[in-house]
């Protein structure tokens, strides 16, 4: 027995496992697309201290190799190990979200006819044949059942067999007007809700029967290696002859390894039916269509509505038939992701005038009520999701999640998220950094560092920094990069609000979703100048909408097909050649805002 001790301060004992299974065994999952097999190379971690014995070095280089690097399911310890596991190559298990599940909870109490899950179980008695009653096995299903129904090749294969070995007594799933798996008595039937987000991925386990979330997990989206942002990504697509491919190779290799994931922890149960929800440009990238126009002017995708594919078209390593329904995109900048959110928060039922924000790596605006719907994107860029700043991680275990700071003692508290120590700073705890220090004093009105205004304060590799931990700080270009990046999503915000001919006070909800976690300090983000000036109580923190608007549709029939009608009628506002967006967003680059009359109330 052994023992293997990771860089993030976990200690556990192994006996004759690979490195990649010792993790597993303890709940530390890293995308294995191949499954552990040696033939995928991306469960390449660092041996810091300690020897181990590894039979393949499949896509590790030799520099690499001299720093140490393995391959964790081809090597065995040989005595106690240290593991370097890199922060982007954990696959989170994440804490099944409160918000998520009580908006699940809510909007199927309110009216349980809603609750109509895409996949069903049946169990049937299938009549056995004799020498008087002759008619094919299949025959003898549909009258079970009561209706035509379709069966794939592959299922038609299985049933004479199946039939028998079962006695005739059987438990089929289908969906609309098919069979889509044979079911053992005691299997569950799974479902998956799939978030594609520029910066994050994120799946949901759900039990079709019982409504329920079961597991969530989510890592990096790992194509950021090829840009940060949507329009780089679709660059390097149209640009290089791999370029689309390598891009939907990485996606999804990123879905399957979260599903690797997930059915580690769950052999009970099969999944059977999958609803994507991402932007437009993700979705198209995840399904290899050419994001070449969404480019260029009038900026036109290939799909907003998709056809029902399946999981063999998306290279899904789950059973061929599995149906992928694509949640319908509005337009090449507003996607399927945003048509989630509005389902999510129901202000489509609303008689009074809602606002929906999501902060992504673009911050898409919905305003509107049951008559219209009016969607505007900015381009915030992924700070928030904590791409793009020096430890900047998502809303996960050991991200600082908020932030006060005391002036008179020159002193700080710090709340992180599973109270371990700090390895990084998600959303919500730039944003209270950035309100904290500002209304300290240690950030001026131009979002500038004033050097000896703290402690912490240190000017380190050329640049101001203030420091938190030993490895833990925000640096001048961070702040000036949240600074930016909340400039978008005000101006956005504003621009609509003025393109639709009302204010702040004709709106009765604000509903806020991004990958914040459980937690966002509505009264920071005004402070800073990133949300406007409306009174706290109308303000409503809903967590990933995107996965929950995905959840939403997997569970009832209706709400997807809601989904499809939002995506006809919301209205879309190109910003991008409006001058007063422009306008705005030049104004908005200051703390909190050039016009520090629109902030007055909160912010003192
Ligand atoms: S090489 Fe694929 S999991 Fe190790």
């Amino acid at each position: 027995m052994f023992k293997i001790r990771t860089n993030r301060g976990e200690v556990f004992d192994t006996y004759g496992q690979s490195i990649l299974e010792a993790l597993q065994h303890n709940n530390v999952y890293l995308p294995v697309s191949c499954g552990g097999k040696g033939s995928c190379g991306r469960c390449k971690v660092r041996i810091l201290e300690g020897k181990v014995t590894s039979r393949s070095y499949f896509g590790v280089t030799e520099i690499e190799k001299k720093d140490g690097y393995i391959l964790a399911c081809q090597s065995y310890p040989e005595g106690d190990i240290l593991v370097e596991i890199p922060q982007k190559l954990i696959t989170v298990s994440e804490r099944i979200s409160k918000v998520k599940a009580d908006i699940v909870r809510k909007i199927f109490s309110k009216n349980v006819q809603l609750f109509q899950p895409l996949v069903k179980r049946l169990n049937l008695s299938v009549t056995p044949p004799t020498i008087e009653d002759s008619r094919a096995d299949f025959d003898r299903l549909l009258e079970a059942i009561g209706r035509k129904l379709k069966i794939t090749r592959k299922d038609g294969e299985q049933l004479a067999d199946y039939l028998r070995q079962k006695r005739w007594s059987i438990n089929v799933a289908t969906q609309d007007d098919e069979i889509i798996s044979f079911l053992e008595t005691e299997e569950k039937i799974y479902a998956l809700a799939l978030d594609i987000g520029t910066t994050t991925v994120a799946l949901a386990l759900i039990d079709m029967e019982k409504g329920e979330i079961i597991d969530v997990a989510s890592c990096y989206n790992s194509q950021i290696a090829y840009g940060d942002d949507v329009i780089t990504r679709i660059v390097y697509a149209i640009e290089n002859p791999k370029g689309l491919e390598n891009l939907r190779k990485s996606i999804v290799n990123d879905i399957n390894a979260l599903i690797n994931t997930l059915l580690i922890r769950h052999k009970d149960g099969e999944i059977l039916y999958v609803v994507i929800s991402g932007n437009t440009t993700m979705c198209h990238l995840f399904w290899g269509l050419n994001p070449k126009y969404i480019r260029e002017e009038p900026y036109v995708p290939v799909f907003n509505h998709y056809p029902l594919w399946r999981a063999s078209d998306g290279r899904v390593n789950l059973k061929n038939n599995v149906p992928l329904f694509t949640v319908p995109s509005v337009a090449g900048y507003v996607g399927g992701d945003i048509v989630s959110g509005v389902l999510a928060t129901e202000i489509y039922k609303d008689e009074e005038i809602g606002l929906f924000i999501d902060i992504g790596t673009n911050g898409e605006i919905v305003v509107g009520n049951k008559d219209w719907l009016v969607t505007a994107s900015t381009s915030a860029g992924p700070c928030f999701e904590g791409s793009g700043i020096s430890c900047g991680m998502r809303a996960t275990e050991g991200a600082i999640e908020a932030f006060s700071f005391d002036r008179e003692r020159d002193t700080f508290e710090i709340k992180v998220i599973g109270e371990v120590d700090p390895i990084g700073i998600c959303g919500s705890g730039m944003i209270d950094i950035v309100s904290e220090l500002f209304k300290s004093g240690i950030i001026d009105q131009k979002g500038r560092l004033l050097q000896d205004s703290s402690r912490y304060v240190d000017l380190v590799e050329g640049e101001l920094r203030f420091l938190i931990s030993e490895n833990c700080y925000i640096s001048q270009a961070d702040i000036d990069n949240i600074i930016r990046a909340k400039a978008a999503i005000y101006a956005g915000i504003l621009t609509v609000l003025q393109e639709v001919g009302i204010n702040e006070n004709d709106i009765s909800k604000v509903y806020l979703a991004g990958g914040f976690g459980e937690f966002l300090d509505v009264k920071k983000a005004i402070q800073i100048g990133m949300l406007p000036n409306i009174s706290y109580e109308r303000f409503v923190f809903l967590g990933n909408t995107s996965l929950t608007g995905a959840i939403l549709c997997l569970l009832s029939r209706d709400l997807k097909n809601k989904a499809e009608e939002i995506a006809h009628k919301m209205t879309y506002l190109d910003l991008s050649r409006s001058k007063l967006f422009m306008d705005e967003y030049v104004s908005a680059l200051f703390l909190p805002h050039t016009d520090i009359e629109r902030f007055k109330i909160h912010s003192d």
